[in-house]
């Protein structure tokens, strides 16, 4: 019998959840559930490294829990669990902090472009060892492969080159974990840009249908495309994708008619909209279950994180042997 692989998903708790993270990533998970061994990681430290105010941390943990239960991830299966009550992961990241150069973490682009948008003047020491906490997400749990988008690639890239210099200097306790990419192109916003709470072109997955179909309504479309009968370019229409993620049987026929001019972009976002609608509905009516049961989620948490716990204790026995702390 061949040993299942480990996955080690994680995001940072920062609110409700949105289209882009269901198709860029929970379904992948989902995906995922049978075939691996699954952690899902709650990364609510890693919110500080960008915002110090903690107040909302704890609200958007519990927030954030039920949108992945309500997209399918089974914490019988596979843990649910906050990195700040499994105290290991502080432990670990302080030990990895010795094994990669400051000069390594000003080069992590990841970090670079963060820099950038949120115009920090001054980086702290903790936002630059943001990937050497994630390096300690990962490998407490010997996670072989980490479900990723292309910007998280750098920092799982900073993860391998710390496993490998932690084998090399006190022996092989480490798996080297892969990224491991979505097949589905990142979902774009309402307004063509990548879809993101901060710029505030997203749909939420908690969004009910009439929202939905506000939010659709002013979504951008091709430009060139400025009377009804106008042709139209699916190629660079955010729409369309959409329709090709929710409603694949009818994109060769939306393709025709938006190229030919023969369907306009209200009836191609109605329709686009209706397919959006029903594929949340399922998860609508999960979510409004685990938001009238709080206890259950609070409960959810509890178990994942006392299964956490005994995996990260494990690890972090090995590494003290192998670092001879005895
Ligand atoms: N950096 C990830 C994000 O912003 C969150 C994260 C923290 C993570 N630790 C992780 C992702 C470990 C995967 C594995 O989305």
């Amino acid at each position: 019998m061949t040993q299942k692989k480990t996955i080690l998903s994680g995001m940072r708790p920062t609110g409700k959840l949105h289209l882009g993270h269901l198709v860029g990533a929970l379904e992948n998970w989902v995906a995922l559930q049978g075939e691996y061994n699954n952690y899902h990681l709650i990364a609510d430290y890693h919110v500080l490294t960008t915002n110090l105010d903690s107040s909302q941390i704890y609200a958007n943990a519990i927030d954030m829990t039920i949108d992945w239960l309500a997209a399918g991830i089974d914490p019988a299966r596979s843990p649910i669990f906050r990195q700040s009550q499994v105290k290991e992961h502080t432990e670990l990241h302080l030990l990895f902090s010795m094994l990669i150069t400051a000069a390594r973490l000003e080069r992590n682009p990841a970090v670079k472009d963060q820099v950038r948008d949120l115009n920090i003047e001054n980086i702290t020491y903790g936002h630059l060892g943001y990937p050497v906490l994630q390096a300690a997400d990962i490998l407490l749990y010997k996670g072989d492969l980490v479900p990723v988008g292309e910007d998280q690639v750098p920092h799982v890239e900073i993860a391998r080159e710390i496993a490998r210099r932690f084998n090399t200097q006190y022996g092989g306790v480490f798996p080297e974990p892969e990224p491991k990419l979505t097949k589905f192109a990142r979902l774009p916003g309402l307004d063509g840009k990548r879809m993101s709470k901060s710029i505030g072109n997203t749909i939420l997955l908690s969004d009910q249908p009439d929202a939905i179909q506000q939010k659709m309504r002013g979504a951008v479309t091709d430009v060139q495309k400025v009377r009804k009968n106008d042709p139209g370019r699916p190629e660079v229409c955010l729409v369309f994708t959409y329709h090709q993620k929710f409603n694949p049987g009818e994109t060769t026929e939306i393709e025709t008619g938006c190229r030919s001019g023969a369907l306009g972009c209200v009836e191609c976002k109605k329709r686009a909209c209706a397919k959006i609608t029903d594929a949340l509905t399922p998860f609508r009516e999960k979510r409004a279950y685990f938001d009238a049961h709080p206890g259950e989620v609070e409960e959810i948490l509890k178990d994942g994180e006392s299964r956490a716990r005994v995996r990260a204790a494990a690890t972090m026995a090995e590494v003290r042997t192998a670092m001879k702390f005895g």
